[in-house]
C-alpha cells in the first residue's frame, strides 16, 4: 500500500495513504472495540477507507516510535486515545485515507476531492466575506471547505456551524497556509493555521491547536 508519511516535528507526524484493493497489513493491532466497529462496517468502500484510515495512524504512530493505543470515539464523533496520550484525526475521501497524531495537542486533518459541484453548496458552508475573496473556482472552494472541515475536527464539538462559527482570512488559490478562526462559540477567539497539500484532484489539510 503506497504511504506518505510527514514527521512534522518531534512530536507529530502525519501519513497519508492510497487505498488499494489488496494490502498485506495486518488489522492485528486494533483494539478489541475496534475491531467490533470495523466489522459492523457492511459497505465494501467504505470498509476500506475506515481501515486505511487506520493503517495510516498506525504509520504516523510509528514514525514517532508511538505504540498504538487503540482509540474510541466520543460523544461527539471524535476519536480519542484509550490511554488518554496524545491526539488523533483521520480522514477519509474516495482513493485516499489519512491521519495525524499530536502527542500534546488537538489536530484536525481533512482531505476531499476537488468537484465542481462544490461552487453550488458555497452558500451553506461560506460567509459573505469568504465569497467575497475566493474566485469562482472549484480548488479555491475546496480548500476553504477542507481548511473549515480541519478546523471543526481539531475543536471536536458538534454543533459548531462552518458557515456562521467558522471564519477565514482572505487567501490565495496556490496558498500553502490558510489561517481561520472560532467565533461565537465557547471556543470564541481561537486562532487556527491551516496547512494545505494539493495531491492530484485531492486537497489536504490539516491543523494543529
Ligand atoms: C463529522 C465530519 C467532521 C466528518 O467529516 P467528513 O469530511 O464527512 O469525513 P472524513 O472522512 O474527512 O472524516 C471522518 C472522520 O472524522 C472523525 N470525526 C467524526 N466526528 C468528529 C468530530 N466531532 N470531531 C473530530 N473528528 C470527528 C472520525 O474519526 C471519522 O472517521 P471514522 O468514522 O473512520 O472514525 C463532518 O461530516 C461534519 O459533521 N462536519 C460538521 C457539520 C457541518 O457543519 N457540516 C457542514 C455544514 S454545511
Amino acid at each position: 500500500m503506497q504511504t506518505k508519511i510527514e514527521k512534522i516535528d518531534s512530536s507529530s507526524a502525519l501519513a497519508v495513504k492510497i487505498i488499494e484493493g489488496q494490502t498485506s497489513q495486518t488489522l492485528d493491532f486494533l483494539s478489541f472495540r475496534e475491531k467490533l466497529s470495523y466489522a459492523n462496517i457492511s459497505h465494501p468502500e467504505k470498509k476500506k477507507e475506515w481501515a486505511t484510515a487506520r493503517f495510516a495512524i498506525y504509520d504516523a504512530l510509528k514514525a514517532l516510535k508511538v505504540p498504538y493505543p487503540g482509540f474510541f470515539k466520543d460523544e461527539h464523533g471524535k476519536s480519542q486515545s484509550m490511554n488518554s496520550q496524545g491526539y488523533v484525526s483521520l480522514t477519509h475521501t474516495p482513493g485516499y485515507a489519512a491521519a495525524i497524531f499530536h502527542r500534546e495537542q488537538p489536530v484536525g486533518i481533512d482531505m476531499d476531492l476537488i468537484r465542481e459541484k462544490i461552487l453550488k453548496i458555497g452558500f451553506r458552508f461560506l460567509d459573505t466575506s469568504e465569497v467575497d475573496f475566493l474566485e469562482k473556482d472549484p480548488t479555491h472552494y475546496t480548500m476553504a471547505w477542507s481548511a473549515k472541515e480541519s478546523i471543526f475536527k481539531c475543536q471536536g464539538k458538534r454543533g459548531v456551524s462552518f458557515r456562521e462559527n467558522i471564519l477565514l482570512e482572505p487567501f490565495e488559490i496556490d496558498a500553502l497556509k490558510i489561517k481561520g478562526k472560532i467565533r461565537g462559540t465557547d471556543f470564541a477567539d481561537h486562532h487556527y493555521t491551516v496547512e494545505v497539500r494539493r495531491l492530484e484532484n485531492v486537497i489536504l489539510t490539516y491543523t494543529i491547536w
